[in-house]
Order: structure tokens, then sequence, then C-alpha cells
């Protein structure tokens, strides 16, 4: 089935260049950060290498936090609106889809700090600042934390992964232009 492209009543067909950059680099970031955890995990624990990748994670973990950031507020009173790519049962599921990752981003974040606190170990953004502790150190929260925020990532990923999946199937079996609306892509802009 060939759909045209839709366009929002300014005319444009594509999101704005930072709401592709952001959502682009969530991708990127979530998937790193869910990578560096899947590798580390088969490191003997205590070697540098194993630590130097968990802190990169905190320091990807906390600049992921400000892009997050800036995405909402971009989304909220910045970032150019076009209609839905769906209608009827499929655009409320393709809404469900995106509030939801939205929702367990948050989560993943705010596990990923109590977790870190409950450790009681160096939380440091790339050795530039620490990030004040708010908690006491808890072996036993720090367990509980770090298997939520596990789960929480299985979720992501698997939630993303169907997202993904979807939006590459709009774009080779139904050719309706909807993942173009997510890219850098000039020829497509009427
Ligand atoms: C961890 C990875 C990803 C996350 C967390 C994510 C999250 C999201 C969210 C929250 C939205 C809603 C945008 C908004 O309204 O603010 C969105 C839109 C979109 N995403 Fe992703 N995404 C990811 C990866 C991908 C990948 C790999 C693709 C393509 C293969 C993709 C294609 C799209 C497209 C085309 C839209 C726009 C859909 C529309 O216009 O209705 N995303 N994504
Ligand atoms: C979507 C984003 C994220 C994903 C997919 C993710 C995924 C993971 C996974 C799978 C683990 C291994 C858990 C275990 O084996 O118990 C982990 C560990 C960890 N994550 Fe995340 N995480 C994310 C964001 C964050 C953020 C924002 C922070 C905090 C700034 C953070 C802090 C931590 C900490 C402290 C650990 C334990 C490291 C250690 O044992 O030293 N994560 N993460």
């Amino acid at each position: 089935m060939t759909t045209s492209l839709s366009t929002d009543y300014t005319g444009k067909t594509q999101y704005d260049w930072l709401t592709i950059t952001l959502h682009w680099l969530t991708a990127i970031l979530v998937v790193t950060l869910f990578l560096l955890a899947e590798i580390w995990d088969f490191l003997p624990k205590g070697t540098p290498l194993r630590k130097g990748m968990q802190a990169w994670h905190i320091s990807l973990g906390l600049t992921l936090v400000a892009v997050y950031i800036i995405r909402v507020l971009w989304h909220v009173f910045g970032s150019n609106r076009l209609p839905p790519a769906a209608h009827g049962l499929q655009q409320v599921a393709a809404k469900t889809v995106h509030y939801t990752l939205y929702a367990l981003l948050a989560l993943q974040m705010v596990l990923g700090f109590l977790f870190r606190w409950a450790q009681g170990e160096p939380f440091m953004f790339f050795g530039l600042f620490d990030v004040p502790t708010l908690m006491s150190a808890d072996r036993e929260m720090a367990h509980t934390y770090g298997e939520w925020h596990e789960q929480v990532a299985w979720i992501i990923i698997i939630l993303a992964g169907g997202h993904a999946a979807l939006a590459l199937l709009h774009h080779y079996v139904y050719k309706d232009g909807v993942l173009l609306r997510m890219l850098p892509c000039i020829s497509r802009r009427r």
C-alpha cells in the first residue's frame, strides 16, 4: 500500500532538526548504555576495564538525563507538530508506545541514581564533577535497585526494538514516509 507523505498545516514533512537530533542522540545513548552493561558482565569483577566501562555508563547515563530533559521541554514547548502517522487504533498504539518509552526512560534514570547512591561508590561525570550523594549506602537496596534497573533495561530495549521494526515496516512495506519524518533527509522537504 502506498500513501502520500503527511504534512502539517505549515507544509512540513519532517520533524524539526532539534527533535530529530534529540531522538537519534537518545537512541544511540540508550543502545550504548545497554551494550556497555551487557559486555562488562563477561569481565571479571573489579578489573580496571570493567570499572572503566561502568564509569562510562554512569557518565553517558548522566548525559542521557540532560538530553531527556531538553527533549521533553522541547516536545512540550517548541517542537513542530505533524499530523498522526496512522489513524484509529494504530494511532493510539503508536502514541502509547511513545509515551511508555518516555516513562520507562524516566524510571530507568531514577533507578540509575538510586542504584549508584545505594552502592556508595564514586558517582562522577567524566571525571569533571561528583554528583552529590542524597542517600546513604545500602548493600541490600543496591541489589534490589540493580535487579529493577536490569529488568527495566530489557523492557526498554524490547519495546524500542519493536518501535524501530515498525518504523522500518512503514518505510519498506507501506512506503508512507513515516521514517523519513524522523530522518534529516532534505530531499523530501517541500
Ligand atoms: C532506544 C531507541 C529509541 C527510542 C528510545 C525511541 C523513542 C521514540 C519516541 C519517544 C518517539 C516519539 C517522538 C515524539 O513524539 O516526541 C519516537 C518517534 C519515532 N521514532 Fe524512535 N526511538 C528509538 C529508536 C528508533 C529507531 C531505531 C527508529 C528507526 C528505525 C526510530 C524511528 C522513529 C520514528 C520514524 C518516529 C516518528 C514516528 C511518528 O512520526 O509518528 N526510532 N521514537
Ligand atoms: C536507558 C538507559 C539505561 C540503560 C539501558 C541501563 C542499563 C543498565 C544495565 C543493564 C545495568 C546492569 C545491571 C546489573 O547487572 O545489575 C546497568 C548498571 C548500572 N547503571 Fe544503568 N542503564 C541506563 C541508564 C542509567 C543511568 C541514567 C544511570 C545513572 C546515572 C545508570 C547507572 C547505573 C549504575 C550505577 C549501574 C551499576 C554499575 C556498577 O555496578 O558499578 N544507568 N545499567
